[in-house]
């Protein structure tokens, strides 16, 4: 049976299959088979970024408490996970915590986990696209407001969006406001590629059921298994991308159009940009946030920033 299909994501796959070289918005992996696998990757031994953010801010949450300090109003972009949104606000103690999510299944479930574990805490969920300037609930008026963009998310964003972004960000909490966000670090190649193709082949299985979404969407017949999943670096993009690659010719149907793909072209999925530390804070600048303090683990495999929304001018 034909799933419903959503029109923007029908739209989506046919001009993005249309377009030379062919690419389909990163967040149409995310359906819900699609989150299962990426809870799967989280865990995952090659995938360092989760755990290692997650260990980092233990460990420096007392230095960011202090600098953040108490009776803020923490606004988070996309819903909280609950491992890593727990360790920022037990620190802080806010006056009340804004998850904004486009998902408001998803945002009103986690709320509600959360709400579990800590049953004082004021939390008002937001339903909105965190790419777009939101207007704050009254209640997080009377507060100093603090962002909180954990999981390298800013890396899959193209850097021209990222800026974008990050400007949003600051119109949505204004100037003077503290963003504190995470950001994956260049490293070794093979490292890198490990965390995207990991020998368990999940993350594998994650990008080919984007194919799947399709077949049940859509109503195609791609045959998945003429496709494999692969991790690239592109060093002058510093980034890692994720393709689906066509091992044979192969051709199908997707409502009345047709695509034939030739022997080793590829389906351009997602991409994760690496950033080094001058990189990532120039880029934080670009965004109109002033770097004011950063971490990373031992092994300086991802960081963490804490930025001002500080007011326009020429200098300092
Ligand atoms: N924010 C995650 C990252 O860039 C997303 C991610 C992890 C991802 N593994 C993936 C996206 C595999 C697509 C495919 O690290």
């Amino acid at each position: 049976m034909l799933a419903t299909a959503d029109p923007a994501f029908r739209d989506d796959v046919l001009k993005g299959l249309a377009q030379q070289p062919p690419a389909i918005p990163a967040r149409w992996l995310y359906d819900e088979r699609g989150s299962e696998l990426f809870d799967a990757i989280t865990r995952l031994p090659s995938y360092y970024p989760t755990r290692t953010e997650t260990a980092l801010l233990e460990t420096v949450m007392s230095a960011i408490a202090d600098r953040a300090g108490d009776g803020r109003a923490v606004i988070e972009f996309g819903a909280g996970s609950l491992t890593k949104t727990p360790i920022l606000l037990k620190a802080i103690r806010p006056a009340l915590y804004v998850p904004i999510d486009i998902s408001g299944d998803y945002l009103r479930s986690s709320a509600a986990q959360l709400a579990e574990q800590m049953p004082t805490l004021a939390i008002h969920p937001v339903e909105a696209n965190f790419g777009n300037v939101i207007e704050l609930p009254a209640e997080a008026a009377d507060h100093p407001r603090l962002g909180f963009f954990p999981g390298s998310t800013i890396g899959n964003f193209i850097p021209q969006s990222a800026t974008d972004l990050l400007r949003h960000f600051r119109a949505t909490l204004g100037a003077g406001s503290l963003l504190l966000i995470g950001m994956d670090r260049v490293k070794p190649v093979e490292r890198l590629i490990e965390a995207y193709d990991d020998p368990e082949k999940v993350t594998a299985e994650f990008n080919l059921n984007l194919l799947h979404r399709i077949n049940r969407e859509l109503g195609s017949d791609i045959r998945v298994d003429a496709f494999c999943h692969e991790a690239r670096w592109n060093d002058m993009m510093s980034r890692v991308e994720m393709h689906l690659v066509a091992i044979r010719e192969i051709e199908f149907g997707i409502a009345d159009r047709s695509f034939r793909f030739a022997e080793g072209q590829s389906i351009h999925t997602e991409n994760s940009h690496k950033y080094g530390p001058r990189g990532g804070r120039m880029l934080l600048l670009a965004g109109g946030w002033t770097p004011l303090a950063e971490w990373t683990d031992p092994a300086r495999d991802f960081a963490l920033v804490l930025a001002e929304a500080q007011p326009e001018r020429f200098a300092p």
